[in-house]
């Protein structure tokens, strides 16, 4: 079984009869909700929150039933990939430009399971390019406060034009040599006013689930 598969099988194992879960984005979430998308065929019922439009447009295909947003205020579980990870359950995320919407959702979750193959797994965050969710006005402004914390920022472009989120703004991919405290550059980031969140998401897993690159499940807890 290929690795995303195997931890996103794992992952969809802890969702139980009824519970409201917040369902992730990107290539290993996807194999989480494929899952539940089967369990709820064979009987159970569950509540989806997706975290982007792309995870609404899979859930409903799997006749996975969705709770609006506006009645959401408390979430039992969510399922969610990333980009990055380290020992202290620290993530980075926002590489399917999902970034703020999967914050959202999982600072309402009881408990918030993360699934990511060894590859992800660092010492110290910052291999990956942290993403940071800004507002098109006065992008530029934006992109030169966050090159003063001592990165690498550009503009996340695709098809010859700016990513928009799907809430209407930009991603700047920060490339930091490393970021040996995330719970303080996140908070130095967001202290910009033309951010509107990162990437960087501290103290907020629960679980990680990973995988030793032989077909064997590795959990973070
Ligand atoms: C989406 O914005 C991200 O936070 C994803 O959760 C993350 O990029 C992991 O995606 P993959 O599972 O496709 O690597």
């Amino acid at each position: 079984m290929n690795p995303k598969q195997l931890v996103g099988e794992a992952a969809a194992a802890y969702v139980k009869d009824n519970m409201i879960v917040g369902l992730g984005t990107g290539s290993t979430a996807y194999f989480a909700i494929m899952k539940i998308g089967e369990m709820v065929k064979s009987g159970m019922k569950i509540q989806g929150v997706p975290t982007s439009k792309a995870t609404e447009k899979l859930a409903l295909e799997l006749n996975i039933s969705l709770l609006p947003i506006s009645d959401v205020k408390k979430i039992d579980i969510t399922i969610d990939g990333a980009d990055e990870f380290d020992g202290n359950k620290n993530l980075i995320k926002g590489g399917g430009a999902a970034l703020l919407r999967e914050k959202i959702i999982a600072s309402v979750t009881d408990f918030y399971i993360i699934i990511a193959d060894a590859a992800k797994k660092s010492d110290v965050l910052g291999s990956f390019a942290l993403p940071v969710e800004v507002t098109p006005f006065a992008k530029e402004i934006t992109l030169m406060q966050l090159t003063a914390l001592g990165c690498i920022a550009q503009f996340r472009e695709k098809d010859g034009g700016l990513v928009i989120t799907d809430n209407q703004n930009l991603i700047v991919d920060c490339k930091f040599d490393k970021i040996p405290n995330p719970a303080e550059m996140n908070m130095k980031i967001n202290q910009i006013p033309g951010v509107v969140e990162n990437g960087l998401f501290t103290g907020m897993a629960d679980l990680i689930i990973s995988e030793d690159g032989k077909g064997g499940l590795i959990k973070l807890d």
